[in-house]
């Protein structure tokens, strides 16, 4: 619930300690954003958004995906990495968080996304979660070392807040997809690939804010049904590629068993001070 993680808001207009009074965070210089009836609230400065927040239907699409189990293996990395204070940048349905409350070092789970669908579920999807919808390119609407981790799992990197909004000796967790990521995808479903330079970009985005701790590779042999390849798709930036009907037709082509594997890298990084 907002209320566990209010205590780590600020406001995304003057920067001020965010307090939860009824339905509405406010801020001392009297800003005010209305918590919605689904339980989440949306911290945004009013501008427009920099990002592509997910449509419900890809949000749908990663719930049943993710909800099925395909990526537990990552889920459950993730979790054995995690401690404290979790803010996940990105979070999508916040079914990464949930896992990492369910059990291990976390206590508290803030979930950060643009797409107010994706913070609908989050919002629901552990009661020790928070969920905001915020835009992770402009300033994070985090206090200064509020949290002990941070989870990028695929989504926008901003490293100088992930630093700013991290206490000493969090952490950052980076999970980014391999070149072997659904290869065997790639190509008959029509799906972007992966870029080739994909490490040494993210070596760049954290140079001089965060160095390389420890990485491993996450291998998840995926057995799935045309429709479940059609909702793996569905919850990609390569649902925008592919026309639904073209989709289907691609995946049928497949054949009724479809065998992928699944391929992640997970990425501790500790702040540079
Ligand atoms: C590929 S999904 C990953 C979601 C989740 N981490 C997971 O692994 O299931 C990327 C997420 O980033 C969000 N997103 C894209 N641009 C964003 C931005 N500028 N600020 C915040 N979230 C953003 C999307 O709405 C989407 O939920
Ligand atoms: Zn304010």
């Amino acid at each position: 619930m907002l209320s566990d993680v209010a205590d780590l808001l600020a406001c995304p207009l003057c920067r001020g300690d965010l307090t939860l009074q009824e339905r509405a965070l406010r801020c001392p210089a009297g800003h005010s954003f209305d918590v919605a009836r689904q339980g989440y609230a949306a911290l945004q400065a009013g501008a427009a958004a920099t990002g592509t927040a997910d449509t419900a239907a890809m949000v749908a699409a990663r719930a049943a995906f993710l909800d099925a189990g395909h990526y537990a293996p990552l889920a459950a990395a993730l979790a054995g990495l995690a401690f404290g204070t979790v803010l996940d940048a990105g979070a999508g349905t916040g079914h990464h968080l949930a896992a990492a409350l369910g059990g291990g070092a976390a206590d508290r789970g803030l979930a950060l996304d643009l797409s107010k669908y994706a913070m609908r579920r989050a919002a629901r999807a552990h009661p020790r979660i928070g969920a905001v919808v915020a835009d992770l390119w402009r300033g994070l609407p985090v206090r200064d070392a509020a949290v002990d981790t941070v989870y990028d799992v695929f989504a926008p990197r901003n490293a100088p807040e992930f630093r700013r909004v991290l206490r000493p000796g969090g952490r950052l967790l980076v999970a980014t997809p391999t070149e072997a990521h659904l290869a065997e995808l790639v190509r008959p479903l029509g799906m972007l690939s992966v870029d080739g330079r994909k490490a040494e970009r993210l070596a760049e985005t954290f140079a001089g804010t965060f160095r390389l701790e420890s990485a491993d590779l996450v291998t998840m042999p995926l057995r799935l049904t045309a429709e479940e390849a059609a909702t793996l798709v569905g919850m990609t930036p390569s649902a925008h590629h592919v026309p639904e009907e073209e989709l289907r037709e691609r995946v049928a082509a497949l054949g009724p068993r479809i065998d992928a594997t699944a391929q992640v890298r997970v990425a501790v990084y500790l702040p540079e001070r």
